[in-house]
């Protein structure tokens, strides 16, 4: 589809950039701060990349005037930040420590003093360690109701300050690294209890946009999530069906229940089969059904391929030999998920990838808008998207990094062609302002604008140097978006 010219960005458009707490913050047992899930984690050794934490990270706690300074500088429009729970109630749920309330308070004002409209995240993985030792964590019910507690607290304290809110930052990523693939806490290998978490999640998403609704009638709130659309491998009918299976499980599995306020039935029934599916009351639906988003929240990297597997063989094989339902088998022992029944993902080789082997996918960003705006129909916000490289810091400090610029510029062009096709969007938040914590792959992997002078072993002094991209995006928001198409 070719557009002979692309429509303006929006006067009202929101250039931001992204981060999360337990990435930038540090400050991890300051002021009453009480230890989050990741703060355990991360002190396991083994468990992250060179046993990187975020202990100190970035000091964002005690450096946030000078970042705030330096988005002004840039011009940026809008900042997303995450709130860490255990900063506001350091047991998840008792008394509220007001030294960590008052960080943020004194974050949003300073933005909106510089004129940079606050995004606030209220989870972005950092469980408040306390709960998850008393509660099972996102196992238990009780969760859900902390959750929703601590919501009013920042409701009733940020409420009139903050317009956007961000309910749960990419559900789909911290379940399945948490209870599929042990790669983040709790490190659990367990699909029924995965699916069990998740439903749980998604009643705490859903009681916090109810409250919110009630408390704060002139914000939006929505949840961010992490989509990837998927294609087929080939336009053999059989990879088209897998296609749409992985769409049905990835995506639509989490979407529908955010924006239609229940389960898709297909993923339900294949779930029930296998003895996986969470139990879902009658209170459940109502509070589901009742919460609606104002708009969705996307983080786009990149989105997936897929294609018929050969489990279906194998599957047959087992019927023959056996009168036991073979979905039940699957679980059994635990050979196959339903979801590996049908489609298995295979490599895209369309695309090319990053030094982490993520592919690139800009179109793959089009894609995606048009596909979340005809199903879901509801204003979208880019809440992340980015290129994580290795930078050079040059002898005189600068840092040349044309290949994010080229990343950002090509899925800016593809998000103002989905503008122009229709799609509503609210903002774009590049991921992220300053270099941060990656999860898993420490202080190496940088996403920022702005380099922080660290590594994974020491904190140095953690200088914060604007990056070649830094002027780019600044030209990009002076222009509102002009620039992009003259220096395409
Ligand atoms: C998103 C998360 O999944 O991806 C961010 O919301 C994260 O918190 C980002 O940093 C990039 O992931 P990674 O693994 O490259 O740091």
């Amino acid at each position: 589809m070719f557009h002979t010219q692309l429509d303006p960005f929006p006067q009202n458009f929101l250039w931001g950039a992204a981060s999360a707490a337990y990435q930038i913050e540090g400050a991890w047992a300051t002021e009453g701060k009480g230890p989050s899930i990741w703060d355990t984690y991360a002190q396991v050794p083994g468990n992250t990349f060179e046993e990187t934490n975020g202990k100190v990270a970035i000091d964002h706690y005690h450096h946030y005037k000078e970042d705030i300074a330096l988005m002004k500088e840039m011009g940026l429009g809008a900042y997303r930040f995450s709130v860490a729970w255990s900063r506001v109630l350091p047991d998840g749920e008792g008394e509220v420590n007001e030294a960590g309330l008052a960080f943020y308070e004194n974050l949003v004002d300073e933005l909106v003093k510089q004129g940079i409209v606050p995004i606030l995240t209220l989870y972005h993985w950092d469980l408040p360690q306390a709960l998850q030792d008393k509660y099972q964590g996102w196992e238990g019910r009780e969760t859900a109701v902390a959750f929703e507690k601590y919501c009013r607290i920042l409701f009733e304290r940020l409420g009139t300050k903050v317009t956007y809110w961000v309910t749960m930052n990419e559900q789909n990523v911290f379940t399945s690294l948490g209870y599929r693939w042990a790669a983040h806490p709790p490190g659990v290998k367990d699909l029924k209890r995965m699916y069990a978490a998740n439903h749980i999640i998604n009643i705490a998403n859903a009681k916090a946009i109810n409250l919110f609704h009630e408390m704060v009638p002139l914000g939006k709130i929505g949840p961010s999530f992490g989509y990837g659309p998927m294609y087929p491998f080939s336009c053999d009918p059989e990879d088209v069906l897998a296609a749409e299976n992985g769409e049905a499980f990835n995506n639509a599995w989490f979407l529908d229940v955010y924006c239609k306020g229940e389960y898709p039935k297909f993923v339900y029934k294949q779930l029930a089969k296998a003895g996986l599916a969470p139990v879902v009351t009658e209170e459940d639906q109502a509070i589901l059904k009742k919460a609606k988003p104002d708009f969705l929240g996307i983080n786009y990297y990149h989105g997936g391929t897929a294609q018929q597997n050969n489990y279906q063989k194998q599957i047959a094989e087992k019927r023959a030999f056996s009168k036991v339902d073979p979905y039940l088998m699957q679980a059994e022992d635990g050979t196959f998920s339903p979801e590996e029944t049908m489609f298995a993902t295979a490599e895209n080789p369309n695309l090319k990838k990053t030094d982490w082997g993520w592919e690139i996918d800009p179109v793959g960003f089009r894609v995606a808008l048009r596909r979340i705006q005809a199903n879901y129909d509801l204003p979208i916000f880019i809440t992340e998207n980015g290129l994580g490289a290795i930078d050079q810091l040059t002898e005189d400090k600068k840092i040349h990094d044309p290949y994010r610029i080229t990343y950002l510029q090509e899925h800016l062009l593809e998000l103002q062609k989905a503008l122009t096709d229709g799609v509503e969007i609210i903002g774009y938040c590049a991921w992220s302002f300053t270099d941060l914590l990656s999860w898993l792959n420490g202080y190496q992997k940088r996403y920022g604008f702005v380099y922080v002078d660290r590594d994974n072993q020491s904190a140095r002094q953690l200088e914060r140097i604007p990056k070649d991209s830094f002027y780019w995006y600044q030209e990009l928001i002076r222009t509102n978006g002009a620039s992009l198409i003259s220096h395409t």
